[in-house]
């Protein structure tokens, strides 16, 4: 977790000699770069500057369908992909993994460049996590198995079942974490054997257009994975209307996910999406309250707070209140917002000028509804998306501010008054991603962790994830389950073979 920052952006200036170079960025199809059919391209900009870093490819209709019949080729019986047997799919993860972390300094930089993160959370967490994902999910080909089933029906028979790719994956994904996003995504489909067509999101392209790069080196063969680059409405809808694609996975806002539901139900595709949340962070008054306060920090401002996971509803006993409140004013108030380069730097840059401007419009929110703003919760000079830290007092789970996902560096604080108040409004949301319970008393964390209605509940820890555990929502934060072997089951169709032995 993020501690206090300790930089400024009055004193840092472009000081470290760049690795990464932003170059035009063309589609990924069947393995080669190439430009859109229509010649068009849109900017992709550094939020830390708002600067020009490149000009990218856009895909219309016409790119996706010849991007979703090389994936189709790909997949087909015959093709190299199927034939290769799961040792060399495996070893094909595995160089993956390696050839991210050959590159990291270079993809972190890209990263930083396209997304404002700090540099050390790029370079310490994102990119290792996307390499790592990918040695993770190396060791599943080869582990993929059905089972033999007992049956009372029809005499003798032996019935087994098989795990088969589900075929053409259509993958969408946000800006807020691009490369891990991307891993999440497309380790588990390839060790299952399907093929990709991806969509990396329009403000953040870079990463996936480099790790393309890294998959010929890796010597995926060609139309495997597919990059298309572009908007929502028209590269991102044209991958839902598509009949060659069987599934898509998504991870973004509330409203696309229901849109994407919508249209995909023409053609019947698999969905999984992962949509966001408003997650508690629930504080009892016997907890470690100093180290509860400094973790609610980086559950809330780590990634500037663009995080889907993030605690941004403190739930605080009454009675440890004015400790806890002490700690977390205190230190909110001496992060700073940094050179997202600067490896001292550990608040950068939001996405963009429209979202900086949505995130402090919820301070207004907070305030016109009673809520008293502690510190922080203003934009920082004009150059730029920065934000001062933000930290609403006197919330009450009612309000927009405890209900609506900011999805920036705001933290709303509740105060409650014992557990089944807490129990109840943390349950109180339309979402379900994630929660963090902080207590000494390990039976009443388990008694809240079975109550709490959310993907994964954190005690005394919060907005860990790791390669091999399961990661999803509940209720409006989605369904299916990332990460582990739940990733296997979300990739991979069950086929039931049955044979007779009778006579
Ligand atoms: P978004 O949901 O519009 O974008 C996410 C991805 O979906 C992008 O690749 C985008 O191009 C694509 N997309 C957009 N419309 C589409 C459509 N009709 N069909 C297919 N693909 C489409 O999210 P946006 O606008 O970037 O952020 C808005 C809010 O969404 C944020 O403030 C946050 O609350 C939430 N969000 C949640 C994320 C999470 O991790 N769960 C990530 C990003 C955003
Ligand atoms: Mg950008």
């Amino acid at each position: 977790m993020s501690d206090a920052a300790v930089t400024s952006t009055d004193i840092l200036i472009e000081l470290l000699p760049q690795k990464a170079k932003p170059k035009a960025g063309k589609l990924f199809i069947n393995g080669e770069f190439v430009d859109s059919l229509s010649g068009k391209t849109f900017a992709t900009h550094n939020p830390a500057t708002g600067d020009l870093l490149a000009n990218i490819a856009e895909a219309g209709a016409a790119d996706v369908d010849l991007a979703v019949r090389a994936a189709r080729t790909a997949f087909e019986d015959g093709s190299p992909w199927r034939k290769m047997s799961p040792r060399d799919r495996a070893r094909i993860l595995w160089k993956l993994g390696e050839l991210i972390r050959t590159n990291l300094e270079e993809i972190a930089e890209l990263e930083t460049l396209d997304t404002g993160k700090p540099i050390f959370e790029s370079a310490k967490f994102d990119i290792p996590q996307a390499a790592d994902c990918f040695e993770y999910y190396a060791g599943w080909p080869t582990k993929i198995t059905g089972d033999t089933i007992p049956t009372t029906q029809g005499g003798d028979a032996l019935v087994y079942t098989l795990r088969e790719p589900i075929g053409v994956c259509g993958q969408i994904i946000p800006w807020n974490f691009p490369l891990q996003m991307l891993a999440w995504k497309v380790a588990p489909a390839l060790a299952c054997g399907n093929t990709i067509v991806l969509k990396p999101a329009e403000q953040t392209p870079l990463t996936a257009l480099r790790f393309a790069e890294l998959t010929v080196e890796a010597g995926l063969p060609p139309g495997v994975f597919n990059v298309v680059t572009g908007f929502g409405p028209t590269t991102g809808a044209a991958m839902v209307e598509h009949p060659g694609i069987d599934k898509i996975a998504f991870t973004g806002s509330v409203e696309v996910g229901k849109e994407i539901m919508r249209v995909a139900s023409k053609t019947l595709k698999r969905v999984s999406l992962e949509l966001g949340g408003k997650s508690p962070n629930i504080v009892l008054a016997d907890a470690d309250l100093e180290t509860a306060a400094k973790y609610a920090l980086g559950g809330i401002f780590f990634n500037q707070g663009e995080m889907c996971t993030a605690g941004s509803r403190i739930f605080i006993e009454e009675r440890g209140y004015d400790e806890f409140m002490s700690v977390l004013r205190g230190r909110a108030a001496k992060m700073v917002a940094g050179d997202p380069l600067h490896p001292k730097t550990r608040l950068g840059a939001l996405i963009s000028e429209e979202h900086l401007n949505r995130v402090l419009s919820y301070v207004s929110i907070g305030k016109q509804e009673g809520a008293t703003v502690a510190t922080g919760g203003e934009r920082i000079g004009t150059k730029g998306y920065f934000m001062k830290p933000a930290v609403l007092e006197g919330v009450t789970n009612s309000m927009r501010v405890a209900q609506e996902e900011i999805f920036g560096p705001v933290a709303s604080v509740i105060k409650f008054a014992d557990v089944e108040e807490a129990v109840r409004e943390a349950n109180n949301s339309q979402f379900g991603l994630a929660a963090a319970i902080w207590t000494r008393d390990i039976k009443k964390a388990h008694q809240i962790a079975k109550r709490v209605k959310a993907g994964t509940v954190w005690i005394n820890t919060i907005s860990t994830t790791d390669n091999g555990v399961p990661f999803g929502g509940y209720k409006s934060s989605g369904f299916g389950r990332e990460l582990g072997k739940a990733a296997i089951d979300l990739y991979t169709e069950t086929k039931t073979v049955w044979v007779d032995l009778n006579g």
